[in-house]
Order: C-alpha cells, then structure tokens, then sequence
C-alpha cells in the first residue's frame, strides 16, 4: 500500500495535472521544476520515476532531501538551481514546470522553454502550468512573468498537445485568474 507521505510530513496535495500526467505517462527520467518541498516529485516518485527535483530555495531542497532519506526514496536526486540559467544537464522523459514560471526572469522564461524542449526526449513530455494576464482577465497578482493569451500553445508548435487549455481559476487566497495548462508530447 503506497504511504500517504503528503500527511506525514504537511505537504499539500500533489498538483492534479501532475496527478493526470502520472496516469498517461510511463515511470522514466523526470525533472520536477521550481519543486518545492516535493509534493508533485514525491507522487511521481511513488510511482516510479526517476526524479531530479530543482528548486533555488536551498530550504525547501533540505525539507526534501531529508524527507527522500528518511523514506528510502532513493528515485529522488534534489538540487539547488536557478531555472533562469536555462542549462540543464540531462535530457528527460517527463519534465514538469507547475506554477512556477511566474516567479522568473521574464527576459528568462523563453530561453527556459527551449530548454526544456531541448532536453526532453523524442517521445517525451512538458507539463506545464502557469498564470496568465489578459485584457479581460488581468492578473491581480504580482507574479513576475504571466502568459499571454495562445502564448504558451504557439512555443509548442510541432508538438502534439495532450492537453491545453486558457482557463478561469482560483488561487488559495480566493484571487481569480486565468491560468494556462499544456501536456504536450515531443515528437518521436
Ligand atoms: C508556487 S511554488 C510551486 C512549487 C511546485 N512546482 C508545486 O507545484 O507545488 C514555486 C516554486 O518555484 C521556486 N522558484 C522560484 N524562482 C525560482 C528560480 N529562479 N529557480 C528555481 N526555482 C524557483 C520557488 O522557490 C517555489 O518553490
């Protein structure tokens, strides 16, 4: 029986589209993008990827450091990284990037895309979940970076998109917003 770590240790529930990801996509090389304390890398964990979890708070990498040793989650390799550097090392099956693009360089965020693009593997996949701002929808939050309307779709042309859709949503504090959401596979 899979142990509900999320309880054990307060983490919130793993983000749903990563949920859905784990359903479609098969256990391989994965890179979990602005991870956090590790809710969405400790379920695709439990399921048998092979996570790298990249994160620039050194904190939130030492919760889930601990939280991998202390389980025996030896799928689990967690790192202290700046995603505005746009050089990652490894080419992956699966690489998930959930609310974090907001919180990066906006001169970055290109560059960050084309390279995860870069590094996944032919047949592999990118999630994708980020805020957007429109004239209709303005974004009420700060968030450095927001998507405009069709943005995130068109830098995935000549992928086939699993999913995507620009969407009305809520965040914790009640704020809405629209939200953008890509599963999108490389070409073979
Ligand atoms: C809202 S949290 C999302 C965490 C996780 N992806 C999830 O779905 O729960 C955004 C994360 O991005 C991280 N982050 C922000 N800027 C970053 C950067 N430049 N490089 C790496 N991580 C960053 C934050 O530390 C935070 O953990």
């Amino acid at each position: 029986m899979t142990v509900d770590l999320h309880s054990r240790y307060g983490l919130s529930a793993t983000h749903s589209e990563v949920v859905e990801a784990g359903k479609i996509i098969e256990p391989c090389d994965a890179l979990d993008m602005g991870c956090s304390n590790g809710r969405n890398s400790i379920h695709l964990s439990q399921l048998g990827f092979n996570i790298t979890a990249v994160d620039n708070n050194p904190n939130a990498i030492h919760m889930l450091q601990q939280i991998a040793n202390a389980e025996g989650l030896t799928n689990i390799q967690a790192q202290v990284y700046d995603l505005n550097e746009a050089d990652l090392d490894s080419d992956y099956g699966f690489i998930a990037c959930t609310v974090t693009l907001m919180f990066l360089d906006p001169a970055r965020v290109g560059a960050v895309i084309a390279d995860m693009q870069a590094r996944t593997l032919p047949g592999g996949y990118n999630l994708i979940v980020c805020a957007m701002s429109t004239d209709e929808y303005p974004c009420p939050v700060p968030f450095r970076f927001t998507l405009g309307e069709g943005e995130l779709g068109e830098a995935y042309e000549g992928w086939e998109l699993v999913k995507y859709n620009e969407e009305l949503g809520t965040m914790h504090n009640g704020a809405q917003l629209m939200f953008a959401t890509l599963l999108a596979r490389k070409p073979s």
